[in-house]
């Protein structure tokens, strides 16, 4: 039993993984993705576990500060990934049901940040998180994805911007789906949120003490991600 565990754990670690941290605007999301998508890697969307997570709790009226009944439902969350092709946008179901655009909603990215600071929940999706990582490659977002789910990540980077620029490109990004809102709730709750995932006591947002840290408040998608590509060679040819 030991020997052929050992191996799978050495095949594990021999996977390389790219981790994004970041609060949300800061384009983590889409630069994961399109890095995904260039190297032909698995994709995961780790923030879209815990909205699933705090959609089912809706669903099932469980309270968001009842962890044991979380952590429960954590465990067993009927959910699936389904992707046409490697590192595409996943198609997300929870129980049959396409909830793909569902979870995008502010209020599930509120609840998941507060079903999030429960110790027990995090516990309960780790093996899950971990189980992404699979040949040729993997490419994650999150909060933890370098201090806490890959601490061996051949690359750890750290997206950050200036509030007052994160709030302004949500504000956009909810005018273009045609969502009515001020900027000024928008920077509020953001606000909000990240003081939650920042200052939880369990794995919170923070960037590994060996991540490369971008600040992205002056710089567009395209600018990012080539400096993203520019760093790759060196760490991704020391790794093999
Ligand atoms: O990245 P996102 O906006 O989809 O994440 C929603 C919330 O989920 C975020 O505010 C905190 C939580 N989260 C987390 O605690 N750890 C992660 N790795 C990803 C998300």
């Amino acid at each position: 039993m030991w020997p052929s565990l050992e191996l799978h754990t050495s095949l594990m670690s021999s996977i390389p993984v790219i981790t994004l941290d970041g609060p949300s605007g800061t384009g983590k999301g889409t630069l994961s993705q399109r890095l995904a998508q260039h190297l032909h890697w698995h994709f995961l969307d780790s923030g879209a576990l815990y909205r699933v997570l705090a959609l089912a709790a809706t669903q099932h009226t469980i309270h968001l500060t009842d962890e044991p009944a979380l952590a429960h439902l954590a465990q067993h969350l009927p959910v699936k990934f389904v992707v046409n092709q490697r590192g595409a946008h996943p198609l997300i179901f929870l129980d049959n049901q396409d909830v793909t655009h569902a979870i995008r909603t502010e209020k599930c990215g509120n609840d998941a940040s507060t079903l999030s600071a429960l110790p027990a929940v995090r516990q309960a999706l780790i093996d899950r998180q971990r189980a992404f990582r699979q040949a040729p490659g993997l490419v994650t977002d999150g909060r933890d994805m370098g201090t806490v789910i890959f601490p061996d990540a051949t690359l750890k980077l750290f997206l950050d911007a200036s509030p007052e620029e994160r709030a302004r490109r949500r504000h956009k990004q909810l005018q273009d789906k045609g969502v009515l809102t001020d900027l000024t709730t928008i920077q509020t709750e953001l606000q909000q949120r990240d003081d939650r995932d920042r200052q939880r006591a369990i794995a919170p947002l923070k960037p590994a003490a060996d991540a490369l840290i971008i600040d992205t408040t002056h710089l567009n998608i395209d600018e990012v991600f080539k400096q993203i590509l520019q760093t790759l060679p060196k760490f991704l040819t020391q790794n093999r």
